[in-house]
């Protein structure tokens, strides 16, 4: 495995992709490029030339860090790369306070496994608000 911790050699449309098929989500490449280039901690994780695993960290470099958009090819989830992307991530994260991240329903168990614990006070404004609600990420009222 090959892992960089740089953006410039990235294609996008293949992070795309890696995200669809994750499946994470639906993320255009354009977006993508902005979301990175604004984050200040990313890694990237390649199996002989083949994008097959990804995530960032939107961290402000005293206080928080933010993990976000983590994901594994489906060809290679279960072999502890999603664990060492999350290692990695934290190591790069560290002198910050606190490393916060919001969990894609379902996968609580691995963060929890990589150290992190459910937050009490979280609280999140979402543009798509009952699209939020529906995927179980923030409560109705
Ligand atoms: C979630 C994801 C990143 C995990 O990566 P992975 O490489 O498959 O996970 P690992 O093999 O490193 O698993 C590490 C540990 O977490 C556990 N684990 C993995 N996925 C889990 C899940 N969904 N729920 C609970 N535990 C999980 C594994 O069993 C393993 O446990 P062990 O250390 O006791 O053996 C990967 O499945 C993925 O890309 N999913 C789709 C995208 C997604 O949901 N990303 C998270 C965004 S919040």
């Amino acid at each position: 495995m090959q892992w960089l911790l740089e953006q410039d050699s990235i294609d996008w449309a293949t992070l795309s992709e890696l995200y669809r098929i994750a499946p994470l989500a639906e993320k255009k490449p354009d977006d993508l490029k902005r979301a990175f280039s604004n984050s200040m901690f990313k890694c990237f994780v390649f199996d002989e030339g083949t994008l097959v695993g990804a995530g960032r960290a939107v961290a402000d470099g005293v206080d928080c860090s933010y993990v976000c958009d983590v994901a594994v090819h489906p060809r290679l989830q279960g072999h502890g790369l999603g664990a060492a992307i999350i290692d990695k991530l934290v190591e790069l994260s560290a002198g910050h306070k606190k490393i916060i991240l919001y969990a894609n329903p379902g996968t609580e168990g691995f963060y929890r496994k990589r150290g992190f614990a459910r937050m009490r006070t979280a609280m999140a404004m979402f543009v798509d608000r009952d699209r939020a609600i529906e995927r179980g990420l923030i409560d109705r009222a």
